[in-house]
């Protein structure tokens, strides 16, 4: 892990800032000089580090070493975060004396005299402060230069100065036969691989067809594309069969020797060997099979396929096996990849057993091998791994040992099912490998919200981004980096967008990174602080998660430690009441603080202290009331978690402070009836959850205020009350925010503003970029007058109002899916929901894009117009012409559907709860019928 930890300290090292450093720092010591110092030594240093990894793992003094080189770079990375902190406060300050422009005139002036102490320093004592940070610099560089030095005992071999390449982990190589032992469970994938193999290849364009087998390393790849290459019908099937163990790099050449085989020449051409490939495959009908490809490089894979394609004969087949799906995209065969996933429990025992008592008598342990294999996870290599374990093992008390104990600690399953895992591992990027090893800060089966972890990984500082990217955007391409390389899984997506919106992590991966991070993160139970050996809750702990803590303080165990190194200090399951001062102010270093579902009545003062603190999450806590008005100076807060806090009645009124602030969450906070108006300061803001508008409209925040932020992602605007007019909602200027989804609630407004909602609806225009509308209980007949203006939209939900006039919707060309719900008023859907009327043209295409429409809860609607009857003979109309969702329920009067529906490309029509509908398309009537031939899946019910 060091190697990640000092790339990412080496990239914050090259972005410092000293412009605020001058001064009296410059006097005492040359910050600049040393700082530069550092970063040399550092460069150096990691040019040995790939060398060092690897011989920790045998040799402790090395690992010594290495585990001093890692603190003293989580010492720097914490000197830099107080510098840049500094700096922070010095720019408020600056902000604060000469009056930010921008800033709202509050009446009230800001207080500070509540936190003084905090950022309020006098100038001798911001003088010391630098002398202190300097001092740190110095200090540090001094004990680099150390570690520098020792590095010589160890004859490190060092990747810059070139005398040899550092080994690199070995890639099993994998060979044609098959291991008799593995072929439980996956019958059906083998059975669909073969018919692939064999099918009538005239189909399938020049009857060439790439095959990828995807999944994570030991869910047994190679097994299955071992069992399909030896099968007889294939071996007959194919004139010519290949087997090219590819493993990275990706080596051209070498490939294609592979494939010539015995008579391949001796040049290193390219083009000479390719050649010579060409020769030796024309006309033949051949099966390539590309084991454990890692390259995506779509450059190289074009070399070697151009050439297989023109020379092959028909119906050639390439099976691909890989554990990134990127590859498969790569080489655009996605339509016929096989995803491997998890085997059940009883092919896992059977495996299990047949490695275990080989032809010994397969009851003897019946359940405790039930037991073990549960640890397996489906994962057919834990199963055979642990089963050739237990096969010199006859006494129960040998059995009940392996049951017993952490997986990582059984020494071959380290060497052989993480293995697999380290190559994939390995393969990462350094940030991408602190990504991954900080989700061992998580309990198993946990469910990982993306937006939250990437949020998390922020917090840490392990997402960096070259150039105007936004973190954000690096941050989403590491969490699909991993997906696609199956660190996740168990995918949640979003129902609109598909994005994955939550997944899980694999047991097997995440006993990986857990034994990756021994001695960095640890989560202790309660009651096992007791009888988990102390030693492994040293000093070199970063990141701690306790579970099950009963009901009182925070305990005080972990100040027995010493946590002032502590990064990350999580709980679950827990009900901690109250928190020691003196134990908040040991945990210096915390970047991440999550007490959420905790009942603590009152946070201490003293976590303003904690300066490092990014991400807070106090959400669920319905005892809570208020914040300490000192969390306000937490410059570099860039997240702040309060949802569900019930019992929450204000917010601190400094919170303009934060001027870092980025994610608001406030939402179900009850009781939260007026936000602080200075919250419109800080511009910083992405996410506002929920925003609320009541209270004095001097002191508190109104909607008009939401100007100055800058909002992405998804906003809701709940008009409640009568505090809204007009030109207060136009003062918001929401078609500056790029904003994805808005959502605008009426619910709970009452009719005494001076503006009708038509009106309120009108101000709110939002960006032409939003992608997402939704309108609830807006009760007037007409639609905003911006709404033809969202060329990008592409979902829309109009919910419980009387809006029921349907004019202007067809002519959106990016609606994907429209959603109508609860428009009681609505009677009839005519001709003008497709925007007919005032047609010119002849060639028209209505609701072009559409792929999922529907309508719910409408008890008045009977009917729905069609265009049969008044089209003209020579127009051309097209009508949803990629409509293949169409979803009604709870529209009992409704009668039938219209004409174009049925010339729509529909797949899935799904009617419930609608009586006349059910009656019209009865199961054996001939309207039934005539739907029956076009649509494949129909539901039709009244109940
Ligand atoms: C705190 O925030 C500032 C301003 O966004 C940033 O430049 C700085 O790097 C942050 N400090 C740390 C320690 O990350
Ligand atoms: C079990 O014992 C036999 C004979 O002593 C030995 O050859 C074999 O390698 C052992 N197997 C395992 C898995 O240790
Ligand atoms: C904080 O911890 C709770 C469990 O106590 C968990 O559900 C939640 O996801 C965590 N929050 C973050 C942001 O990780
Ligand atoms: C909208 O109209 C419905 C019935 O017509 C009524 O019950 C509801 O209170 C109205 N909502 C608002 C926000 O005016
Ligand atoms: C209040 O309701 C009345 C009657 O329904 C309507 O005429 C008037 O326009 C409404 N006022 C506002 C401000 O919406």
């Amino acid at each position: 892990m060091a190697d990640a930890l000092i790339y990412v300290l080496l990239e914050r090292l090259a972005s410092t800032t000293y412009e605020y450093i001058e001064g009296g720092v410059k006097l005492v010591l040359n910050v600049k000089e040393d700082v530069k110092k550092f970063t040399r030594t550092l460069r150096v240093i990691q040019a040995v580090l790939e060398d060092a990894e690897q011989r920790q793992v045998t040799d402790q003094a090395v690992k010594i070493w290495l585990d001093e080189l890692k603190d003293v770079s989580y010492q720097m990375v914490d000197v830099l975060d107080e510098w840049n902190t500094n700096i922070l406060r010095q720019q408020v300050e600056k902000q604060e004396r000469e009056g930010d422009p921008n800033a709202l005139v509050t009446k009230k002036k800001v207080r500070f005299s509540s936190f003084t102490r905090y950022f309020r320093l006098g100038k001798v004592s911001r003088v010391i402060l630098r002398h202190d940070i300097a001092l740190k610099i110095k200090d540090l560089n001094d004990k680099l230069t150390e570690i520098y030095e020792e590095r010589k005992k160890y004859q490190f071999l060092s990747k810059e100065l070139g005398i040899q390449q550092p080994q690199q982990p070995q890639r099993p190589q994998t060979a044609s036969f098959v291991d008799i032992s593995e072929i439980f469970g996956r019958e059906n994938e083998k059975k669909v691989l073969i018919t692939n193999l064999l099918s009538d290849s005239s189909a399938e364009g020049k009857g060439f067809l790439i095959i990828p087998i995807v999944g994570m390393g030991g869910m047994g790849k190679t097994t299955l594309t071992q069992l399909a290459y030896n099968d007889d019908r294939v071996k007959t099937h194919f004139d010519l069969r290949k087997w090219v163990c590819v493993s990275d790099p990706f080596d051209e050449i070498k490939i294609a020797k592979a494939i010539i085989g015995k008579n391949a020449p001796n040049s290193n051409e390219l083009d000479e060997v390719l050649q010579c490939m060409c020769t030796s495959i024309q006309g033949k009908r051949f099966l390539l099979v590309l084991d454990d490809v890692w390259t995506d490089d779509p450059k190289k894979w074009e070399q070697l396929k151009v050439p297989l394609i023109q020379n092959g004969a028909k119906g050639n087949r390439i099976l691909v096996t890989t554990r990134k799906h990127e590859v498969a995209d790569m080489m655009r065969a996605t339509r016929n990849k096989i995803n491997l996933g998890e085997l059940n429990d009883e092919c896992c025992l059977s495996i299990f057993n047949h490695m275990a008592f080989l032809d010994r008598d397969v009851h003897e342990f019946g359940d405790i091998s039930k037991e073990i294999v549960k640890k397996c996870k489906g994962l057919p290599l834990a199963a055979k791994t642990l089963g050739s374990l237990m096969q010199n093992k006859t006494k129960m008390g040998e059995w009940k040992e392996v049951l017993h104990s952490k997986i990582w600690d059984l020494e071959k399953v380290e060497q052989e099912v993480f293995q697999p895992l380290f190559l994939s591992y390995n393969d990462l990027a350094p940030t991408i490998k602190c990504c991954l090893l900080y989700c061992a800060t998580f309990p198993k089966d946990y469910q990982f919200e993306r937006d939250d972890l990437i949020k998390l990984w922020m917090a840490q500082d392990y997402v960096i981004s070259k150039g105007n990217k936004e973190k954000e955007t690096t941050g989403y391409a590491v969490f699909d980096n991993l997906v696609a390389r199956s660190f996740f899984q168990d995918f949640e997506k979003d129902f609109d967008t598909g994005t994955i919106t939550s997944c899980k992590m694999h047991d097997i991966v995440h006993d990986f990174v857990q034994f990756f991070t021994k001695n960095e993160c640890l989560i202790i139970d309660h009651g096992e602080e007791t009888t988990s050996e102390p030693k492994v809750f040293g000093d070199k702990v970063r990141h701690l998660t306790l579970r099950y803590v009963p009901e009182g303080p925070l305990p005080l165990f972990i100040s027995s430690y010493d946590c002032k190194n502590l990064r990350t200090l999580a709980t679950f399951n827990s009900r901690i009441t109250t928190i020691d001062p003196n134990l908040i102010l040991q945990l210096k270093c915390l970047r991440t603080l999550n007490l959420s579902f905790n009942p603590i009545e009152e946070l201490p003062k003293e976590i303003g202290e904690l300066i490092h603190l990014r991400h807070i999450d106090l959400s669920s806590n319905p005892i809570l009331k208020k914040l300490p008005d000192t969390i306000c100076g937490l410059y570099n807060l860039s997240t702040l978690r309060l949802m569900y806090c019930s019992g929450l009645t204000k917010l601190p009124e400094n919170m303009g402070n934060l001027i870092n602030l980025k994610h608001l969450y406030v939402k179900y906070c009850g009781l939260l009836e007026s936000f602080p108006k200075v919250i419109g300061r800080l511009t910083s803001l992405q996410t506002l959850d929920a925003c609320s508008w009541g209270g004095d409209k001097d002191e508190a925040f109104q909607i008009g205020d939401l100007r100055n932020l800058n909002l992405e992602g998804s906003l809701e605007i709940q008009l409640g009350g009568d505090a809204t007019d007009k030109s207060e909602v136009e003062k918001a200027q929401l078609w500056d925010k790029k904003l994805f989804n808005l959502r605008v609630n009426f619910a709970g407004r009452t009719n005494s503003s001076s503006s009708s909602s038509v009106e309120i609806l009108n101000a709110l225009r939002p960006h032409p970029d939003l992608e997402s509308l939704e309108i609830l209980e807006h009760n007037g007949t007409t639609w905003p007058n911006w709404i033809q203006s969202l060329h990008n939209l592409r979902f829309l939900t109009v919910a419980w109002g009387t809006l029921c006039e349907f004019w202007p919707l067809g002519k959106l060309e990016c609606l994907e899916r429209l959603a109508i719900f609860g428009i009681e008023g609505m009677k009839k859907v005519g001709v003008e929901f497709l925007r007919l009327e005032h047609q010119t043209s002849f060639r028209i295409r209505l609701f072009p894009k559409l792929k999922r429409l529907h309508f719910y809860h409408m008890s008045n609607w009977e009917e729905w117009e069609g265009v049969e009857e008044w089209t003209k003979e020579d127009s051309e109309i097209t009508i949803m012409p990629c409509l293949s969702e169409l979803r009604i329920g709870d529209c009992e009067l409704l009668k039938a559907l219209p004409d174009f529906i049925f010339k729509t490309p529909l797949r899935t029509l799904d009617i419930t709860k609608c009586r006349r509908l059910a009656e019209h398309y009865e199961e054996g009537s001939g309207e039934r019928a005539k739907i029956s031939a076009k649509i494949p899946n129909i539901r039709i019910s009244s109940g």
